[in-house]
């Protein structure tokens, strides 16, 4: 069944959880979504689990806009959304309309996301008002490492945790349908679930959240620069995979491979003409 932001909506009335999971191409997105997820998202992670970058601010709209459309491509049920990356829609309301139209117009992206709460609530307005749905993201936001100090837990004192649920309500108001809840203490997750109808989509954010998302190089084992405290490898595919090229190696090295059912065949009466 197709997934929709009408589809989200009804899933939290219903109590049914969401799944989403990062995808960046087009193979690993048909998987996820033949697996029958909810939703892909494009995230701006890709600057670090695919680019190799340290954090997500280099993050680029062509990066995204090239990796969108192919995951777009690889989605039949799943809803994709695109993030938005550093400096696309903080600069002005202006430039938030226009990044995320092109998600959307060039990158064929189902809805967009955006990091941030009150502060850029005039943007959720104003793209939701060109009709792109938009995912909201608090706690946790990795665009603004330089001004949290680092990637740590958020929400942990009464002030922050009242802000936090001030936020998830703005963002709420502001027309997001559903919003990313990141790194923060599960049972403020779960107050600000309960306190918003719009889907709650928990990354280290507990079980009170009304879906999770995780990047899937880190629930695969692939991505070993660094694994948080909320990550669970569902499967040790890096392991798999670092397996599978050493024998493909040495099978080479051997002249094991490739075997005679690898090789095209010629006829003899031609070979015979070639000497
Ligand atoms: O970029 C990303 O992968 C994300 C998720 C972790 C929510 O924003
Ligand atoms: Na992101």
């Amino acid at each position: 069944m197709k997934n929709t932001v009408l589809s989200f909506r009804e899933a939290k009335q219903e109590n049914k959880k969401l799944t989403m999971l990062t995808a960046y191409d087009y193979s690993t997105a048909r998987l996820m979504d033949e697996a029958g997820i909810n939703a892909l998202l494009v995230g701006d992670s890709l600057g670090m689990v695919v680019l190799g970058y340290k954090d997500t601010l280099q993050v680029t709209m062509d990066d995204i806009l090239h990796h969108t459309k192919a995951v777009a491509r690889g989605a039949q049920n799943a809803l994709v959304v695109s993030d938005m990356p550093f400096m696309s829609y903080q600069t002005s309301v202006y430039d938030a309309v226009c990044n995320a139209g092109r998600l959307v117009k060039e990158g064929h992206a189902n809805a967009v996301k955006l990091e941030g709460g009150s502060v850029v609530c005039p943007q959720i307005r104003a793209i939701v008002e060109a009709s792109i749905p938009v995912m909201a993201h608090i706690g946790l936001t990795p665009q603004s490492i330089n001004a949290l100090g680092g990637f740590k837990v958020q929400g942990k004192g009464v002030e922050d945790a009242r802000r936090l649920i001030e936020e998830a309500k703005a963002v709420e108001e502001a027309g997001a349908f559903a919003v990313v809840l990141e790194c923060i203490p599960a049972r403020l997750a779960e107050i600000i679930s309960k306190s918003i109808s719009i889907p709650t989509i928990g990354i280290g954010a507990g079980n009170g959240c009304d879906g999770q998302v995780l990047v899937y190089q880190d629930m695969l084992g692939m991505f070993s620069d660094f694994t948080p405290k909320f990550v669970r490898h569902f499967s040790d595919i890096g392991t798999q995979m670092k397996k599978a090229f050493e024998l493909y190696i040495s099978e080479v090295e051997k002249g094991a491979f490739p075997a005679p059912e690898h090789c095209f065949d010629i006829a003899d009466s031609i070979i015979e003409k070639l000497y």
